[in-house]
């Protein structure tokens, strides 16, 4: 027994290890696991073992998934579908609060589970992962309830397919789960390969709850398994959470399906450090945003950027701090960072960590600890460029990179010099610095003196590469919702035959030329081809490729229009809707007085919305306000519709512009005069060069390369079905959301204004501020 004054000049700890006998007992009470569709068990078959990675051990049997599988969990969830989307708010809210109630009763059971399966410490899924869990299904139990009140006029999708990755296998069910049910959705979920143990001890739980046969379907099986889930042609929502790269194949295989998809994928989040921060403080941040769950993290803060001037002393104290974490057993109440999921991701990292050290990189890395299982040693890598593979791709392990910077702008610039998307941290006592780092990353979540904090009331997910769609709060409540639109399908518009002799000039006068121009950063511009087509007698510009990238670049110049106020947007569309009054004898000429008198209608509808589409304070943890604020994407592509071409063309247009977007904008293709005939309008309305861009010709040709562009950060489509599905499928490049509706819309009823044109015009960015004097 070592004396106290030993123990105070080693300060090592004992073992204090949780026990395993619950969970083993469950698992010897299986003999392998099924399926679990339509309440009850299917027999094990074609199986595969779980594997604890911290021994290497296996846990149990489960089954593989395969497309025959995937088949009867979808007809169980479709036939469980029009039940469960007429109970009551209120009857599926008592479903989850059972849910939420069971769950809460075997936290430990859990929690041991999920360590035992995915090798987290104990403390993590103690502490973290499974009070989370239950927390979801109370804040969506609320939901339920609430439902009719907070979205009229919305339905369910129908069945949704749901598949989530290894890191947070309890959590992510739960994310994914129940919002679903809460709209009334019915579920057929795939959990990862590596750890499905507790989604089938979640099943448990369904039975024990009396949830109905069919709500919630959980298939086990791999990447096949996901496939086929994804290929369900009754399928009618797919919510996937993993890597990038399969995110990128399931928008290709969705594309054109109908199914409605959101993406929550991978990140290379900043740590951003300033010289004014508290240093110790963000030591602690630090060890929470890599360090947490072995760095298997989507949002981890992968990217430290710290200040020159505090680099040194800040790094000394991180080199300390790193040599006293503890890796090994995550059943040990006082290990700080358990073993990686599996073999294959643990030679990932190394292979990442090797090559970057190749590139010039400096690792400190305290030794692994030996055995059987999968451990890997947190890690710092140092003294790297900016081309280092080590500060591009995500590692998914406990190891971070660090750079500097000198001042505010240079941290921007790094933060944001990445394809992803997903979170940032900043740290820094001065609130202002804070608060306009946070404005000005590119990221989903931003952190402020904190990192890695999530409630079910606090909207997550990402920007560009890393995905689309908010999980959680009331933003996470609409992606499991839909309205209908009782259009019929819209027809193709057929291909145009070019004059390519005709040169297009100015319209100067009667009989010498009234070839109309496009509108491109400000000004009437020639198309590149120099060649037009005839619409509706009149010749109008052929536009390309190469109008739609310069139209691209000029959208990406006029950025001021997404700094000013909405007040000042408003003003601007206001006096759009003037000008087009002033102006109304000429375009009914084209289109007729009610389409040109419902447009000027719309016009100050839009600039009315300017100023007012608020975000909002959410209420999430003490002593932090939580806010969700709604920023313009940047560029936004439109296609408009080839009906209503006045009306259809501004009704689209304009709430983009309000809520701060510039605009690419192809016009009807068949009537694209009246669009065209709006410059005049523009011009006359202080609308900044760049901000609207008008682009005429063939839609397909225009809508691919709007689709391909990586400089368009979300695309509208109001095309054919096979212009949509093309959108959908060109998109996956840099993962744009696109709206792609292939039926018809009211643009003279309610339709024509609906709310959705707001929501889609923006994405959520979630900031938490701390307070405490
Ligand atoms: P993954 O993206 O392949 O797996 C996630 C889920 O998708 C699993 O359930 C898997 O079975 C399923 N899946 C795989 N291929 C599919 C397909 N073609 N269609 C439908 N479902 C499919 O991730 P993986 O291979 O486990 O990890 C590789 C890397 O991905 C990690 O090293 C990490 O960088 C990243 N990752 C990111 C996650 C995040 O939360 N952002 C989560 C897991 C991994």
């Amino acid at each position: 027994m070592p004396t106290v004054s030993e123990v105070l000049n080693s300060m090592d700890y004992g073992p204090s290890p949780e026990s395993p006998a619950a969970v083993q007992d469950w698992l010897s009470a299986h003999d392998g696991f099924g399926h679990f569709i339509n309440g009850r068990f299917t027999k094990p078959a074609d199986t595969f073992a779980s594997i604890n990675p911290a021994s290497g051990v296996d846990l149990a049997q489960v089954s593989l998934g395969d497309a025959g599988d995937i088949d009867t969990a979808v007809k169980a969830a479709r036939k469980a579908a029009k039940g469960w989307a007429a109970l009551s708010g209120h009857a599926r809210a008592r479903h989850l609060y059972a849910l939420a109630r069971l769950l809460q009763k075997r936290e430990r059971l859990f929690a041991v589970l999920d360590s035992m399966d995915n090798g987290k410490p104990i403390r993590e899924s103690r502490d973290i992962d499974v009070p989370l869990a239950v927390r979801h299904f109370y804040h969506h139990a609320g939901w339920a309830e609430l439902l009719a009140d907070e979205f009229p006029g919305h339905r369910p999708h129908g069945v949704c397919g749901q598949i989530i990755p290894w890191n947070f296998p309890l959590l992510m069910l739960a994310w994914k789960v129940a919002p679903a049910l809460a709209a009334g959705n019915t579920v057929v979920l795939k959990p990862a390969e590596q750890t499905p143990l507790t989604a089938l001890l979640f099943a448990e739980l369904c039975i024990e709850a009396g949830l109905p046969a069919g709500v919630l379907n959980i298939v086990t099986g791999d990447g096949t398994t996901g496939a086929a889930l994804v290929d369900h042609p009754d399928v009618d929502k797919i919510a996937f959470t993993g890597s990038t790269d399969v995110g990128r194949r399931i928008r290709n295989a969705t594309a054109g399906s109908g199914k409605a998809l959101t993406l929550e994928l991978g990140g290379k989040s900043p740590f951003i450090v300033f010289d004014d921060a508290d240093l110790d403080a963000a030591v602690e941040g630090v060890v929470d945003a890599i360090w947490f769950n072995q760095g298997e993290v989507c949002c981890a803060g992968s990217r430290i950027l710290v200040q020159e001037s505090v680099a040194e002393h800040f790094t000394a104290r991180l080199k300390t701090r790193m040599s006293k974490l503890r890796v090994g057993d995550p059943l040990d109440k006082s290990t700080d960072i358990g073993a990686i999921v599996d073999q294959v991701q643990l030679a990932r990292i190394q292979g990442i960590v090797a090559q970057a050290v190749e590139e010039g990189a400096v690792l400190h890395q305290a030794p692994s600890p030996n055995g059987p299982g999968s451990f890997c040693a947190p890690g710092l890598l140092t003294g790297l460029g900016a081309a280092n593979i080590a500060m591009s791709e995500e590692i998914f392990g406990p190891i971070v990179s660090l750079m500097t910077f000198r001042t505010p702008s240079e941290a921007v610039e790094l933060a944001n010099n990445t394809r992803y998307g997903l979170a940032a941290s900043i740290w820094s006592e001065t609130i202002t610095t804070a608060l306009d780092i946070a404005a000005s990353v590119k990221a989903g979540v931003v952190w402020i003196n904190g990192t890695n904090m999530f409630d079910a009331n606090a909207p997550f997910g990402g920007m560009r590469e890393s995905g689309f769609g908010r999980e959680g709060a009331r933003e996470g409540m609409a992606a499991y919702l839909t309205r209908d639109l009782a259009g019929k399908p819209r027809k193709p518009v057929g291909a145009l035959s070019a004059n390519p002799g005709v040169v297009t000039g100015v319209g100067t006068g009667d009989g010498i030329d009234r070839t109309r121009k496009l509108y491109i950063g400000g000004a009437q511009k020639r198309p590149d081809g120099g060649a037009s087509y005839t619409a509706q007698g009149a010749q109008v510009p052929l536009g390309n490729r190469k109008d739609i990238r310069n139209a691209v670049e000029a959208a990406n110049k006029a950025a001021g229009w997404s700094a000013v106020t909405g007040h000042n947007r408003a003003q601007v569309l206001y006096f759009l809707a003037e000008n087009l009054n002033a102006r109304a004898a000429e375009f009914a000429a084209l289109v007729g007085k009610a389409e040109v008198n419902l447009s000027i209608q719309r016009a100050f509808y839009w600039a009315a919305w300017a100023d007012k589409f608020d975000g909002r304070v959410h209420s999430t943890q003490s002593a932090h306000v939580t806010l969700a604020m709604k920023e313009p994407f940047g560029v936004m592509g439109i296609v408009a519709p080839e009906e209503a071409p006045l009306l259809g063309f501004l009704s689209a247009l304009l709430p983009a512009l309000a809520m701060g977007n510039r605009v690419v904008a192809v016009a009807s293709q068949s009537n694209p005069v009246p669009a065209l005939d709006l410059v005049q309008v523009l011009e006359t309305s202080d609308i900044p060069g760049g901000v609207v861009n008008i682009v005429t010709g063939p839609r397909t040709e225009l809508t691919d390369t709007l689709a391909k562009h990586d400089g368009v950060a979300a695309l509208w489509v109001f095309g054919d079905t096979d212009t949509c599905t093309m959108a959908e499928r060109l998109s996956a490049g840099n993962l744009k959301p696109v709206w792609a509706e292939p039926v018809l819309r009211d643009w003279a009823g309610a339709d024509g204004q609906s709310r959705d044109f707001l929501r889609r015009a923006v994405q959520v960015k979630t900031v938490w501020v701390p307070y405490g004097a």
